[in-house]
């Protein structure tokens, strides 16, 4: 099917989403509850684009919204700018020690008078942590309370049983709002003491004891294959891939 962004045609496939389609194509669309690994959430909405069809036209979350023929597709209307800016404001106001937003809030050009409330606080509350805990099937965080005061915690802000270590949640978060303390062989995250295991191959301490036992359980690797950090591991396929060059 086809459909017009920004004026350009653009051929989609059932089930993309506006963001999907203009991903594609190299159409900028400003994001941040979204990865591509999970796909749409639709609770920022900076995503925010104005979408014609039958003659009517509305405001939509480009990463939710399913495409369908003929539509047409504005990223950039003075009624989208206001509503990312506002946006951007009320996230700013409400995680103001996050560099990201600090960022967005002068891209935008919000007014230097309007002081973040939280100005140590760097959680959006986009959720793609509880996602990626979810998604490494340990579920060990998810959001807590509600408006406002809506948070990332574990059970009864206690060090979670279920928590591996992983560090997944960190690595994803956009903001830098959750804090790892790598310190020597100890990974301290949500909480909870790990002893970090050292790579078979260059000696640096890389993962969790936890992380390895859980990865080997759910893929069935043996855990001696999974002792080596992502450098090595690269390092370890290309030498294998030049072994069995025919060249
Ligand atoms: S901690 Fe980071 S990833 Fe998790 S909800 Fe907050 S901003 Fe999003
Ligand atoms: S990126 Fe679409 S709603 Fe957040």
């Amino acid at each position: 099917m086809e459909l017009i962004i920004d004026g350009k045609t653009c051929k989609a496939n059932p089930g993309d989403s506006i963001l999907n389609v203009a991903r594609r194509e190299g159409i900028a669309i400003p994001t941040l509850c979204y990865h591509e690994a999970f796909g749409g959430q639709g609770s920022c909405r900076l995503c925010t684009v104005e979408v014609t069809a039958g003659g009517r036209s509305r405001l939509v979350a480009s990463c939710t919204y399913p495409v369908s023929e003929g539509i047409e597709v504005k990223t950039s209307t003075p009624a989208v700018e206001k509503i990312r800016r506002n946006i951007i404001m009320m996230l700013y106001k409400r995680a103001s020690g996050s560099v990201l937003m600090q960022k967005l809030y002068r891209e935008y050009g919000c007014s230097e008078n309007s002081l973040g409330e939280k100005e140590e606080e760097r959680c959006i509350v986009c959720r793609l942590c509880v996602l990626a805990c979810e998604k490494m099937g340990t579920s060990a965080i998810s959001t807590v309370m509600r408006g406002i005061d809506k948070r990332v915690g574990t059970p009864y802000d206690q060090a979670a049983t279920a928590c591996i270590g992983c560090a997944a949640c960190a690595h994803i978060c956009p903001t830098g709002a959750i804090e790892v303390l790598d310190s020597g062989n100890t990974r301290t995250i949500w909480n909870k003491n790990f002893n970090l295991i050292n790579c078979e191959r260059c000696g640096q301490p890389f993962a969790t004891r936890e992380q390895i036992d859980h990865v080997s359980r759910l893929s069935g690797i043996e855990d001696a294959e999974l002792c080596f950090c992502e450098e090595c591991r690269r390092k370890k396929l290309v030498g294998k891939m030049q072994g069995f060059s025919p060249c």
